[in-house]
């Protein structure tokens, strides 16, 4: 009998049989380049498109269970860190891998909180934008812009150095957010207040008009935060993947998130929630609903807000969201898309073509009717999701610059293009 912790392979091209050792339930794509019909042909890869069966890395920060609903992060469920924690302990929690002592929590938020300062030609340069440009192009191309900033940030071997660019990230991604908030509303930019929690300044930043002191109802600071911890991570998804595959080129953080930010941006991944307002919008009423699902049943359009490619039963992100709506709505009062989006998920919910591909809200469905109650333009609600994204960027970045086992990321591909054409010069192609 064969070793139980190996797959047995019969190569029926050549009858050859192989053992492929198996750890921690998968096996190593390498060890498939030793089965090839020819030495002189490559040997067998994975084809893999959109990674949905390989995994990249190990990682001990975010466990997902997507068949049972469970996310935790460092082990915690995510359902205790949105109740009894603070965004900035989950980031600390995230990055460090434990939780901190009152002086470790303390030193944490003041470095946070003293580096939320951006240099002035920052704002400069965020100036320079048009009128109408969006805040999520505006975040991604001022994140990049910070390496030039700080180049010794490209020094990440030294882990004092990759500390300091870390709390710098989270610090001013606010700072950043904000600004092109302000810069699409014409309004001057806001700067920091140091004697803010990070959510409130946050507000403050977006918020402030000619008031001495920025000051905001709790329960919407505390919905906020709620909403940060719940996107703070979420293990290797498109984002996370574009952080730490621009990341294993050893480029600098800011580069790294940057590129997260950019992938933050598309409509089937943190772009979700901007397209959920304009679907419920284009909806308008009740009565069309039913004639909006046949559209999506017959393929003419996706019901954003709703599946994912993890959870298969429900997103427990979606179940916390659905209460912090009730709290932010206390004060707001009900935002009237809300009807529209309950009666969606009612009836997405019962039907069977939703119900087969076990397709249930995520957490973009409710949280841009939140973003909403806080009078948040639509392209706005990307850059709240990068905020809370980043400690999460960055501790998926810290473990790969760490992680021995980890290469510069270069997938391989299947060519189907022709092959040993004779070039002729334009010269004679056009003559
Ligand atoms: N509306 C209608 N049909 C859908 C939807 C949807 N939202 N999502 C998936 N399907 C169908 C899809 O057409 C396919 O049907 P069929 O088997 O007949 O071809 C089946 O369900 C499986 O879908 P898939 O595209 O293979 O699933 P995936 O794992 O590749 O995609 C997803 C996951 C999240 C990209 C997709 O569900 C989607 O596009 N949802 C809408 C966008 C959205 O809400 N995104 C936010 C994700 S959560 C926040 C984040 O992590 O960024």
């Amino acid at each position: 009998m064969s070793d139980p912790a190996t797959l047995s392979v019969r190569d029926n091209r050549t009858g050859r049989d192989y053992e492929l050792p198996i750890t921690d339930g998968t096996i190593r794509a390498a060890d498939l380049g030793q089965i090839r019909v020819d030495e002189d042909e490559p040997g067998l890869a994975l084809y893999d498109p959109g990674f949905v069966n390989t995994a990249s890395c190990r990682s001990a920060i975010t466990f997902i269970d997507g068949e049972k609903g469970i996310l935790e992060y460092r082990g915690y469920p995510i359902e205790q860190l949105a109740e009894k924690s603070t965004f900035l302990e989950v980031a600390y929690l995230l990055i460090h891998g434990s939780l901190p002592s009152k002086t470790e929590f303390d030193n944490w938020v003041h470095e946070i909180t003293y580096h939320t300062f951006v240099h002035e030609n920052v704002k400069s340069f965020m100036q320079g934008f048009r009128y109408d440009a969006h805040p999520m192009g505006m975040l991604m191309a001022s994140v990049g812009a910070l390496s030039t900033f700080y180049p010794d940030a490209r020094n990440i071997a030294d882990a004092e150095n990759r500390h300091m660019q870390m709390v710098r990230l989270i610090a001013k991604m606010p700072t950043l957010g904000a600004w092109a908030f302000r810069h699409a509303q014409g309004k001057p930019y806001i700067y920091p207040d140091n004697e803010l929690s990070y959510t409130e300044n946050f507000l403050s930043m977006l918020f402030k008009m000619s008031e001495q002191k920025f000051g905001a109802d709790e329960r919407l600071v505390r919905a906020l935060d709620v909403l940060f911890i719940l996107h703070a991570d979420h293990e290797q998804n498109c984002s996370t993947n574009a952080v730490r595959s621009v990341g294993s080129s050893q480029v600098d953080p800011y580069s790294a998130v940057a590129a997260g930010v950019g992938a933050l941006f598309g409509p089937l991944h943190g772009g979700a929630n901007e397209a959920v307002l304009r679907m419920l919008r284009r909806i308008g009423k009740k009565e069309n609903i039913p004639s909006f699902i046949e559209g999506v049943k017959n393929g003419n359009e996706k019901l954003m807000g709703f599946g994912h490619r993890v959870y298969k039963n429900y997103d427990p992100r979606a179940t916390i969201i659905k209460k912090a709506c009730d709290d932010v709505f206390e004060v707001t009062g009900v935002n009237p898309l809300l009807e529209i989006a309950q009666e969606l998920e009612k009836i997405a919910l019962e039907d069977e073509y939703f119900v087969k591909r076990k397709l249930y809200p995520n957490v973009d469905f409710y949280s841009g009717l939140i973003y909403e109650a806080f009078q948040f333009p639509p392209e706005m609600f990307t850059v709240m999701f990068a905020i809370g994204r980043t400690p999460g960027w960055l501790a998926q970045w810290l473990e790969l610059v760490q992680d021995p086992e980890q290469k510069i990321a270069r997938p391989k591909q299947i060519y189907t293009g022709e092959r040993r054409l004779d070039f002729t010069p334009s010269s004679e192609r056009w003559a």
